[in-house]
Order: C-alpha cells, then structure tokens, then sequence
C-alpha cells in the first residue's frame, strides 16, 4: 500500500481537480482528503477519520453508503457484460428495465426516457432536442433558453451557460448567447425588503412577462429550473412561484424543463420536485439519484407532446444525430434498477421527509435566533443556514471574510460535512436518505458548535 505521504505528492503533481483552487492545491496549500470507505451517512478518509457526511457526496448518495445491493448488481451485470451500446435500437435487460421503472415513477405525461452519463450531458440533450423541436415543428426563430441567475444545470458550454453563478462564467466567455437568465425566487435576497412572499412572486413574475415582451415570444424555445435552487444556494421557491411561472410559460408556448437532477427520485420527499410543486415540465432531467451515484448514469425523460414531434422529426430526417457511446451503459443500468429497488423496498422517501423535516426544524431551533444567522430553510432532506454580519439589516459578509468556508472547515473538525455553497454564505445540508434522528441530531448539534467558535 502507498504511503499517506506518495500519495499526497502524487495527487498534486499530477491530478487536476474539478472545482478546487489549482495553483493553492499544486503549491500544497490547501488539504487533500483521500477517502477509503463509506457505511450508511458515513464515510472514512485515510488518517482514520470516520465523518457524518451530511451533503451526501454531492448530494447524491442519496441510498447511503455501503450498499451490498448496489454493488453485488454492478459486479453481476459487469461479468455477464459489461458493455453494449444502445445505438439503433440495441439494449440489455438492466437499460430496458431501469427505462421501465423511471417512467412508472414519473409524471403521467412523460413517454420516454434518454440516458447520459451526467446531469451536464442530460441538460445538453435537453437543450439540443428542443432546438431539434422547434425546427420540426417550423420554427427556426424560437431558440433561446431562459434559466434563472443562481439556477445551476451542469458546467459544459451550454450547460455553464444555463448555470446563473459568476464563478462558473468568468473567464470562459459564457454565458452563449442564446441563453437569458431572470431572477431567482429567493425571496431572502429580494433587492426590496418590503416585499411580501406574494409581492415577490408577482415580481418574479412581471420580469418573466417584460423578458418574453422584449425578446419576443417567438424567440424563446424553453425555460429551464430546478424546482428548489440547490447549488445556487438551497433556496425552495416562494408559495405559489411554480403554478405562477407556468402559466406564463404555457401563454406564450414556451416550453418547461425541470432540473430534477437533484431532487428527483425522492430528495424532497417525494418521488420528483415536479409532483411536490404540481410543476407539469415537458422534459425532466435526472442524474444523482438514479443510482445513487453508485455508477455514473443521467437521463432525459421525455414527455408525449415532445416525443411526438421527435417521431415526426425522424419520420421526416432518418435516425436522430444524438447519442453518446456510453448512453445507457449497462453498468450504470444495473446500478439504477438495484438503487431505484432499494429506495422503494426500505422505504427510504418517506424516511427522507420525515427525518428532514426533524433536521430542519432542530436546526431552527438551535440556531434560529443567533444574530448571525439571517435564514434557515429546507424541504424534504435538503437544509440551508445562511449566515448575516447583521441580521436586522439583513447585511451580508463581504465574500472576501470566507464566513461560509470557515464554518464548514470548522464544521469538518468535529467529523460533519457540510457544504459551502459557492455564491454567500450559506451552509448545505442534504445528507443520505437513511439519516436516523440520532445521526440528525449529531449534524446540528456540531453545526452549532462550529458556528460559535467561527461566530461567537
Ligand atoms: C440541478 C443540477 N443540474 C445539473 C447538474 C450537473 O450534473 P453533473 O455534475 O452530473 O454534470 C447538477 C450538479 O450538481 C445539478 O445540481
């Protein structure tokens, strides 16, 4: 076995590291963390650490670690066989399977299911079947996609582009042009403290209609969100901002994308954000709890009212010019049926309500009245603290004092993982499914304790 020491010369001279300080981590500034196993909502790093991790990866493994099920259907499907592609018309039982299970779970008006690999390849299809779409249907002009500013859908060209964070943008010349954003539904960021959760929505609203009024209806093909805002700040949506927005997209033909990468098969508590917001999308794009992360697979599940123009479009064009070599990969199969299997037979939606409702309401009572703390939201197992220099003002921290970081740095030295999410001050939480109150009670008793030797 290599020692700690090889290893860590090894890592910083030669691994690029997504989404990490590069000239900080090759210069050995910053810590690297190897991590070795992983048993229920805990994982063990090389130094003999064992931490709760209560982001769940990257809020993905959504069944827990460790899973025997999972891994036992992988090794199966990996000696039976381990590859086939899915071009024309070829499948194994695990793609055809897991197509089956993901439709019986979805919303009644979706028909199809195409898989990726990644949430940022699903959002690409996405993308490149509406444009697909509208030509079909004799509508060159109506491209353009509106996202929303804090809205995150992947980090490719296009995909970076939809995402509504600077970090993600600056120095890439993105975002591309045919993407507009509007405004987020945070109603704890809204420029006019004056405004009701109600006046908020209608606000939201009116900046849709003039964005629509000024581009022209005609040229606007789709907008995409998630139904809670998770990178951009684990932000649910004002009360009735959903039905809202839809009807506007719905009077100008525009069509709705919901990003469910994070919140679909059962983060919210429910099976999709989409049946927890009564959102009716056209295409839902799932990832991360599909498998569980257990093995890369994403997808693109398509509604009636698309697939049917895509059938016209093939009828009229030949086979359809899309597909990765991996789409569907029998692997990937495998780990989405035993996972989706899992979820289902141990009940672990409902357990993921009811525990994140316990999380969320123990971490209001905790930390809900310290005067740094500004905001403490959630739904389903998903949690957020945004912390304030002044809370009567709602003043925020200058991003240079790196508040958020500290706290889960500090956070990370009582043995709890925590988030920093990328833009503010803000905590996540979105720890695996099987969370036990006892294990919730550990994550906000440790919040506390970080937040007071960080903040006092
Ligand atoms: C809502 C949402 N969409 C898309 C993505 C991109 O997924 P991936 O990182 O698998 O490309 C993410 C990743 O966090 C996400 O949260």
């Amino acid at each position: 076995m290599l020692s700690n020491d090889q290893l860590d010369k090894w890592d910083r001279e030669n691994f690029f590291h997504p989404s990490t300080h590069l000239a900080q981590h090759a210069r050995g500034e910053s810590p690297n963390r190897i991590i070795t196993g992983g048993s229920g909502v805990y994982i063990e790093d090389r130094d003999g650490n064992k931490l709760l991790d209560g982001f769940a990866g990257l809020y993905c493994v959504n069944a827990g670690y460790g899973r025997a099920e999972i891994a036992e259907a992988i090794a199966a499907q990996a000696k039976e066989l381990a590859y086939y592609h899915a071009y024309v018309g070829h499948g194994t039982e695990a793609s055809i399977t897991l197509a089956k299970m993901v439709l019986d779970r979805a919303p009644k008006n979706m028909s199809k299911v195409y898989f990726g690999l990644s949430g940022s390849d699903a959002n690409e299809t996405n993308i490149k079947l509406i444009w697909y779409y509208n030509n079909i249907l004799g509508r060159p002009k109506k491209k353009k996609i509106i996202s929303r500013w804090r809205g995150y859908h992947g980090s490719g060209l296009m995909t970076g582009s939809l995402t509504g964070l600077a970090g993600f943008h600056n120095k890439f010349d993105l975002p591309l042009s045919p993407i507009l954003h509007t405004v987020a539904p945070y109603y704890f960021r809204r420029d006019d403290l004056s405004m009701s959760e109600a006046d908020f929505v209608a606000h939201c609203v009116s900046e849709l209609e003039a964005m629509i009024a000024r581009e022209g209806a005609d040229t606007i093909a789709a907008f995409i969100g998630e139904p809670v805002l998770g990178t951009g700040g684990i932000v649910p949506p004002p009360a009735g901002y959903w039905p809202a927005i839809q009807a506007v997209l719905k009077k100008h033909d525009i069509l709705l994308v919901a990003d469910e990468v994070v919140t679909g098969f059962g983060r919210l508590g429910t099976m999709f954000g989409s049946d927890h917001f009564g959102i009716e999308a056209d295409i839902i794009t799932i990832a991360k709890g599909l498998t569980s992360a257990y093995a890369p697979l994403s997808g693109s599940i398509i509604s009636d009212k698309v697939w049917k123009v895509l059938e016209q479009g093939t009828d009229e064009n030949g086979p359809i010019g899309h597909g990765w070599t991996y789409s569907a990969h029998p692997i990937g199969a495998a780990a989405g049926v035993a996972n989706l299997k899992l979820i289902d037979d141990l009940n672990l939606i409902a357990n993921a309500s009811e525990i994140g409702a316990y999380l969320n309401t123990s971490m209001k009572a905790a930390l809900g009245e310290h005067p740094h703390v500004g905001d403490i939201r959630g739904e389903g197992m998903l949690c957020a603290v945004e912390f304030v220099e002044e809370r009567a003002a709602r003043k925020f921290y200058d991003p240079a004092q790196k508040i958020g970081p500290q706290i889960s740095a500090a956070l990370a030295k009582h043995n709890v993982i925590a988030r920093a999410m990328p833009q503010g001050d803000i905590l996540g939480f979105a720890p695996p499914f099987c969370l036990t109150k006892a294990e919730a009670d550990i994550v906000v008793e440790k919040t506390a304790l970080a937040v007071k030797e960080v903040l006092g």
